[in-house]
């Protein structure tokens, strides 16, 4: 079976099986939107996709129908449609019994240089989802929140109840979008359930561009042997969070009874890798696998906008939604390095 499937509890596998039911997931053609439409074919559900191809790819799609097989590719529905228009939005809901709202702008430096399109996005498109998800009736509408609605907020690990100041235009509509949930969840009793991820990594994350998250960007970097920046001193840390584990929630929390939703809730390991290490523990994984990077990293001022440190109390999720990390770091990066080294060069002219 498909490895992120696979790797779920099988009380929630079972699950699933037993109750096939249509699923949306915006952002489809995205990292961490393919893999959930991935996982969920494979467990037998039906999906509609909505995606814009912002920042997402039909090669990922692609990818998807390779890896589940012709029959289940016949249970995916694909709307090619933008969430800042509303009635793409109520055409991707029509029918849904389960929406997983990914569909955004990352990246907190294009948010600073682009407050305008992330906030339309990101915010507007995001109160569109939710309108259109309550209108079309839908049991149950989990959305990708983000740790950077810990802003400024210095204590370690973040506790969802402690919030600081959003320190970029990217925060400041993930932040929005708890408190838009929040007052959906007031006014019309619709209740929603806010997935804070930290640092989600794995197959099908974009390695490309500026905008690039650090795992995939540096492993392209490596393996490309050009040379890696290490922004601030590398004393930097985050709580890197494979893929399996985002899915992992994401389904959980659609099944979540209702008095756990109206909720948010942090998706992460629990423990904390600094840059320097990651450098470390990248070079030692492509040099197993045969591609060793003899270079040191260059370092250069810290990135605006940036957390200095992050690290996850995965407590709420662990109790109230049986979230229970299957993949650490070093797991993760062992089950994504044959995707990496399949993918990464290609897809570097892309
Ligand atoms: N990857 C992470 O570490 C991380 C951390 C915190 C939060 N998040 C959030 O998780 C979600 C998914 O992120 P990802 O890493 O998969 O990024 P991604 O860029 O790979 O996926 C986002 C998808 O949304 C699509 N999209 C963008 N604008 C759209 C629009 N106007 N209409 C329809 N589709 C649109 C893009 O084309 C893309 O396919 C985002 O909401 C992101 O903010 C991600």
């Amino acid at each position: 079976m498909d490895m992120i499937a696979s790797s779920l509890p099988p009380a929630l596998q079972a699950r699933l099986r037993a109750g096939p039911a249509p699923w949306l997931v915006t952002g489809a053609a995205g990292f961490i939107g393919s893999n959930l439409v991935e996982a969920l074919l494979v467990l037998d559900q039906r999906v509609v996709g909505l995606d814009n191809f912002a920042t997402g790819y039909l090669a990922n799609l692609d990818e998807v129908r390779q890896r589940v097989g012709a029959n289940a590719w016949a249970r995916f529905h694909f709307v090619e449609g933008d969430i800042r228009n509303i009635d793409d939005c109520r055409t991707a809901c029509t029918g849904i019994r389960h929406v997983l709202h990914q569909a955004a702008l990352g990246s907190v430096p294009r948010s600073i240089e682009d407050p305008l399109t992330t906030h339309a996005v990101n915010a507007a498109g995001f109160v569109n989802m939710l309108a259109a998800a309550r209108d079309a009736g839908a049991a149950s509408f989990t959305y990708a929140a983000s740790s950077s609605t810990y802003g400024d907020e210095p204590t370690l690990p973040k506790v969802e109840d402690r919030i600081g100041r959003p320190l970029s235009p990217y925060a400041a509509t993930k932040l929005f979008n708890e408190i838009d949930a929040e007052v959906f969840s007031r006014c019309y009793g619709f209740k929603t359930i806010g997935l804070r991820y930290f640092n989600v990594f794995g197959p099908r994350q974009d390695p490309d561009g500026a905008y690039a998250a650090v795992i995939p960007q540096w492993i392209a970097t490596m393996i490309r042997g050009d040379e890696v920046f290490i922004n601030g001193d590398g004393s930097t840390s985050r709580d890197f969070c494979f893929i399996a584990n985002a899915v992992q929630a994401n389904l959980l929390a659609a099944l979540a009874p209702d008095a756990h939703r109206d909720q948010v809730y942090n998706v992460a390991v629990g423990q904390r890798t600094s840059l320097n290490t990651l450098f470390d523990t990248l070079a030692v994984q492509l040099a197993r696998h045969g591609m060793p990077y003899a270079r040191r990293p260059t370092y250069r001022d810290f990135r605006a906008g940036d957390v200095l440190h992050s690290l996850a109390d995965i407590r709420k999720a662990a109790q109230r939604l049986g979230y229970a990390p299957s993949h650490n770091l070093h797991d993760g990066l062992d089950a994504a390095m044959p995707w990496y080294l399949q993918s990464v060069c290609p897809r570097g002219s892309r």
